[in-house]
């Protein structure tokens, strides 16, 4: 199965959508198989650019147990071979109305999709429901928006509660939470203890499969060298058992609005934006990490053969 990368933030309106539905077209036209999730489920938008209508399936069918995988519910791009989309909902579901297990499930569900590589926006509220999902990713990237006044402690926030929420759980997001419980049966209390002492075995591990990596939005020209001051400062904030390598600097472009505005991907639309290039840079990088330099080689994806022919 692929690689999970999330994307999350600590600030909203940083550019996660943006990276997310650019980055996954881009990838797509190197011939990987490329699921896009949309799990930022208050302001879900990633199939606006991407020109995929209503769907009839959402997560809601998912989580019910309606539909037993989530490729089910995902949606084929419409011109773009290789990459579909799990649309987010317009359901009545928040991320701290997800119960534990469902966000297990969910879990379980983007680390079965078939694909090379599983592109999942999550919201920026710090809930346990969002971080788990962001801790999710084998790669968590962390969008930091410069235009924002408070990029760079929202950014350190943000990834010292990711930090803390993976230490705590231990490892996979399969422990149960530590609540105020009446037993019922002496099973369910002995279920339950066993739960309890491996998250506490777990606790004792270091911060393992937390790897996040920076991608810098709307940097301005010029400022290359604060930025990476910055980064160190950074870096330093959170001590040393986090890495935090960059992977790109997206220049703020006004063709990025553009794009918007015509409802499609920067880079089919403008491929030499600047914005666009950067892009592409960073889908080197990522294909780097994923060992894939050689599937640019391959034939075309062809995901639809391994899926069955309901689901589009
Ligand atoms: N590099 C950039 N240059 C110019 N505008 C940008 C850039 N990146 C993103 N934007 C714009 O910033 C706005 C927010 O971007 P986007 O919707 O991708 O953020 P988000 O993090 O997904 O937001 P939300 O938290 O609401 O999901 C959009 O209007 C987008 O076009
Ligand atoms: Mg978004």
């Amino acid at each position: 199965m692929g690689r999970v990368i999330t994307i999350g933030s600590g600030d909203g309106a940083s550019g996660k959508s943006f990276l997310a539905v650019n980055l996954g077209v881009v990838l797509a036209q190197r011939h990987l198989r490329v699921c896009l999730v949309d799990l930022n489920l208050r302001t879900a938008e990633l199939h606006l650019p991407l020109g995929v209508r209503c769907p009839k399936r959402g997560l809601l069918d998912f989580i019910s147990g309606r539909m037993s995988h989530l490729e089910e519910i995902s949606v084929a791009v419409e011109g773009i071979s290789g990459l579909r989309l799990v649309p987010g909902t317009g359901e009545t579901l928040r991320p701290s109305s997800l119960k534990a297990d469902e966000v297990a499930q969910l879990v379980h569900g983007l680390n079965s999709l078939p694909a090379d590589v599983v592109l999942v926006e999550v919201g920026e509220s710090a809930s346990r429901q969002n971080l788990d999902l962001y801790l999710a990713g084998d790669r968590q990237i962390v969008v930091m928006d410069l235009h924002s006044e408070t990029y760079a402690k929202s950014t350190e926030h943000w990834l010292r509660l990711a930090r803390g929420r993976r230490t705590a759980r231990g490892s996979a997001v399969t422990t149960v939470p530590r609540q105020a419980q009446i037993y019922t049966s002496l099973e369910d209390l002995v279920k339950d203890m066993t739960a309890i002492r491996d998250a506490e075995q777990g606790c004792a591990s270091p911060v393992g499969v937390f790897h996040p990596v920076l991608v810098l939005n709307s940097v301005q020209p010029g400022s290359h060298k604060k930025n990476l001051a910055m980064v160190e400062k950074l870096r330093r904030e959170l001590g040393d058992d986090v890495d935090l390598p960059v992977w790109a600097e997206i220049p703020n472009d006004s063709a990025v609005l553009a794009a918007e505005d015509s409802f499609e991907p920067l880079v089919i639309s403008d491929p030499g934006a600047s914005a666009a290039k950067a892009i592409s840079d960073l889908a080197t990088r990522v294909m780097t990490d994923l060992g894939a330099e050689s599937l640019e080689d391959s034939l075309p994806a062809s995901l639809e053969t391994s899926l069955s022919p309901d689901y589009s």
